[in-house]
């Protein structure tokens, strides 16, 4: 496969990571956005500047999300690829399993891209996206916790294995689809412990629990990939990591 490898969603949480992990291999890319500069300017919803963010792209790396029109955003992409060009698109685990509405529109776009003959590699919650949560939930007085197990991983190791998946798609391996997990499956309490250990805060933990289908499906460990537990960092890594920096 020739050309440079285009990552859409290139100034995100993984975008960022990715963008640094391809340029240490010396794996030619490009990143996309709808605002940075240095970057080829996009936007996947009114399709204004696609045809050149793709050109000379032979593999991209689909990393953008809205949250709310991926399914737009996924066939203005699509529609605009050139035959030779390869689709790797980043995924969920449990997209298939967990009904949530975001999850709903990750499996339409995995359909599209599939028929199309593209690769999908899913993978389970950043510690991006715990930290988040779980700094938002320590802010009140009781720190109320989902009551179910997370494998969180890290988006270092993500980019790893996305550089790999691209190195070989690029050499004309066969398309892919796979699933990566963080190292270690807790319970929600437990990572919630560890934050606030390393920030020195004290909280009552208390569960959440949730009615309907979401919520059962995340009780029955559908996001989950423990046979998969390819990541490395752990969050206590990363709590530390992001303490230090
Ligand atoms: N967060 C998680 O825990 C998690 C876990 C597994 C998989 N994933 C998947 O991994 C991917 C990356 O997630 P993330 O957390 O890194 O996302 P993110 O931080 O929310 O970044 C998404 C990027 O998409 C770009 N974008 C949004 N709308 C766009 C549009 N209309 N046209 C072009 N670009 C647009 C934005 O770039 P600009 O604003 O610069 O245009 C933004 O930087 C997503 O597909 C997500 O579903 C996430």
């Amino acid at each position: 496969m020739d050309g440079v490898t285009l990552v859409t969603g290139a100034t995100g949480k993984l975008g960022r990571v990715l963008m640094r992990e391809l340029e240490e291999r010396g794996l030619p890319a490009r990143g996309m956005s709808r605002s940075a500069s240095g970057m080829a300017r996009a936007d996947l919803l009114t399709g204004e500047g696609l045809a050149a963010a793709l050109d000379g792209a032979g593999l991209v790396i689909h990393a953008a999300t809205d949250g709310r029109r991926d399914v737009r955003a996924a066939e203005r992409l699509l529609g605009a690829l050139k035959p030779e060009q390869h689709l790797l698109y980043v995924s969920i685990v449990g997209v298939d399993r967990v009904p949530l509405p975001y999850y709903r529109q990750k499996l339409a776009v995995e359909h599209l891209v599939r028929a199309r003959g593209g690769s999908i590699f899913r993978a389970t919650q950043f510690h991006d996206l715990l930290f988040t949560l779980a700094r938002a939930s320590a802010r009140l007085p009781v720190m109320f916790y989902p009551a179910f197990d997370l494998q969180p991983v890290d988006t270092r190791d993500v980019a790893r294995r996305l550089a790999a998946v691209s190195a070989s798609l690029r050499n004309g391996a066969a398309p892919v689809e796979e699933d990566f997990g963080g190292p270690e499956v807790r319970p929600v309490k437990d990572l919630f412990r560890g934050f606030l250990q390393v920030y020195g805060k004290r909280r009552p933990l208390a569960p959440l629990r949730l009615p309907g289908k979401t919520f059962r499906g995340y009780r029955a460990g559908g996001h989950l990939a423990p046979n998969h537990a390819l990541g490395t960092v752990t969050w206590e890594d990363y709590l530390r990591d992001r303490a230090e920096a």
